[in-house]
């Protein structure tokens, strides 16, 4: 099929790819000159995971453009992936003005032929709809809605595993009324559906893996699975942060506690690591643009509105665990452990640790920090942030009088940390994704402050045991 995709951001450009892997002959269209003129060059935008190999083996049928009115006349589906940021207003909605100006487009240079323009940027209940009238509105014909329909496929990919969850998905899920739409996209999708294409070697299908559920329903219900998906996934996140503080208070442990849930096949063990809470481009940003649309009509949503406050006062608490430990911020310098809000991308929208830095640059504190991937983008956008940024994990730690661990990079356990330790006198650690280990970090001589743990200090923790 011919495919055209607006956007070249995490989704557009991953699905993209994926799509062409897969066979289909895709053109990614940006208004970015420079963007497409480096994609067009092999170079990849991002960093994420198997995604500059898989452009490799898709290039034959994977093309880029700045001039949508070319592209589309031979599209078959459109994908709409273009962002849709929190708008300015500060009430939680979504700014919509590149889908709008996306939209347009499409409806000014539609073909002849049936097109199927596919919502996959997470847009608000009822932008399929909106979408519909601006195509049908900058179409110069009397009946344009022959020749287009707007269906919704909303994307499931995690920054870091993108390929991946395309590639090997949990479910499809297609919103339309339209019967020529959903067999499209269902055609589309065969593939994935039956998993017949051949898999990349540095991206194997997982073993045991269930074919995906293709899911066709209406267009609410597929924008409004989208919302559910993730506000239940930050919910989750939330709910067990709650449990730790509680958890720290009767002399228990949190991932004790997670493990302990988390085989309960009810429950499942994703989504309950405790710590720092949520970052992202899209947990803080789709919650808040869930309760206000739900405020539109009317509705509160107390438990995603206290999922949203349990989070964001987790940074806080953060600070006030360090005021408590050293009692005087001012003039100190804490190191911070990995800027981007998540291990394997180096993505630093709403991360923890630049929320962090900042509190704790207001209140007189120095911040160093490092990253093994964000630090080229960290450097370039919070230049005059204040925060100190350094090449190695050891210089941050070296100069710190407490470090914070924000985010759980593999490599941070690897870091020589007996011989860290043994150079500081009274080093503390705060581990904000209670991932170092208490124990062998309070034996690295380090004190070891854990969300939802109980402190470690080398000194025997009583702890029962499961056998
Ligand atoms: C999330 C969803 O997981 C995807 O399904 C969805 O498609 C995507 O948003 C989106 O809407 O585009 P993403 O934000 O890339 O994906 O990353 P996640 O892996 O979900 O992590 C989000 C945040 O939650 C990270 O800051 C992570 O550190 C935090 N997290 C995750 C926890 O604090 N605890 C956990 O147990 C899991």
């Amino acid at each position: 099929m011919n495919i055209v995709i607006f956007g070249t951001g995490y989704v557009g450009l991953t699905t993209g790819t994926a799509l062409a892997y897969l066979g289909h002959l895709v053109t990614c269209v940006d208004i970015d000159e420079k963007k497409i003129a480096a994609l067009r060059g092999g170079s990849v935008p991002i960093f994420e995971p198997s995604l500059g190999e898989l452009m490799k083996l898709a290039r034959e049928n994977l093309s880029f453009s700045t001039r949508p009115e070319e592209a589309l006349q031979d599209a078959d589906v459109v994908f709409l992936a273009v962002g849709t940021p929190s708008s300015a207003n500060g009430h939680g909605q979504a700014d919509l003005s590149a889908v709008c100006a996306a939209a347009t487009s499409i409806g000014e240079n539609l073909r002849d032929g049936f097109t199927v323009v596919v919502n996959k940027s997470t847009v608000p209940i009822g932008s399929g709809n909106w979408v519909e009238s601006i195509i049908a509105d900058a179409h110069s014909s009397e009946d344009p809605h022959r020749l287009f329909t707007v269906a919704s496929n909303p994307e499931f990919l995690r920054e870091g595993t993108a390929i991946r969850d395309i590639l090997y998905p949990d479910r499809v899920v297609v919103g339309s009324a339209n019967p020529a739409a959903q067999a499209i996209l269902r055609e589309l999708y065969q593939p994935i559906l039956d998993q017949s294409f051949e898999a990349p070697l540095f991206l194997p299908r997982p073993k045991g893996m269930s074919l995906a559920p293709f899911i066709a329903t209406d267009v609410a219900s597929a924008e409004l699975i989208k919302y559910a998906s993730n506000a239940f996934l930050s919910v989750k996140i939330s709910f067990i942060n709650e449990i730790g503080a509680l958890a720290e208070r009767v002399g228990a442990d949190v991932t004790q506690i997670a493990l302990g849930m988390g085989l309960d096949s009810r429950i499942g063990p994703h989504f309950l690591q405790a710590g720092l809470g949520w970052g992202g481009s899209c947990f803080g940003k789709d919650s808040a643009a869930l309760v206000a649309t739900a405020q539109e009509y009317g509705l509160e949503m107390p438990i995603v509105t206290a999922a949203r406050s349990i989070n964001y006062d987790l940074r806080e608490e953060v600070v006030r665990r360090l005021l408590g430990e050293l009692k005087i911020l001012k003039g100190r310098t804490i190191g911070i452990l990995g800027l981007a809000f998540k291990p394997n991308t180096d993505d630093l929208r709403d991360a923890p640790a630049l929320d962090i830095a900042e509190r704790l640059i207001e209140r007189g504190a120095r911040v160093r920090a490092h990253d093994p991937v964000a630090l080229p983008n960290a450097r370039a956008k919070y230049a005059d942030s204040g925060i100190h940024f350094c090449d190695t994990p050891e210089d941050v730690v070296l100069h710190s009088s407490a470090v914070v661990l924000a985010t759980d990079w593999p490599q941070y356990r690897e870091l020589p940390w007996s011989l860290l330790g043994s150079s500081l006198s009274d080093p503390v650690i705060l581990d904000g994704r209670n991932f170092l280990g208490g124990d062998a970090m309070a034996a690295a001589g380090f004190r070891y402050i854990g969300l939802g743990c109980q402190p470690r200090d080398g000194r025997p923790l009583q702890r029962g045991y499961v056998a």
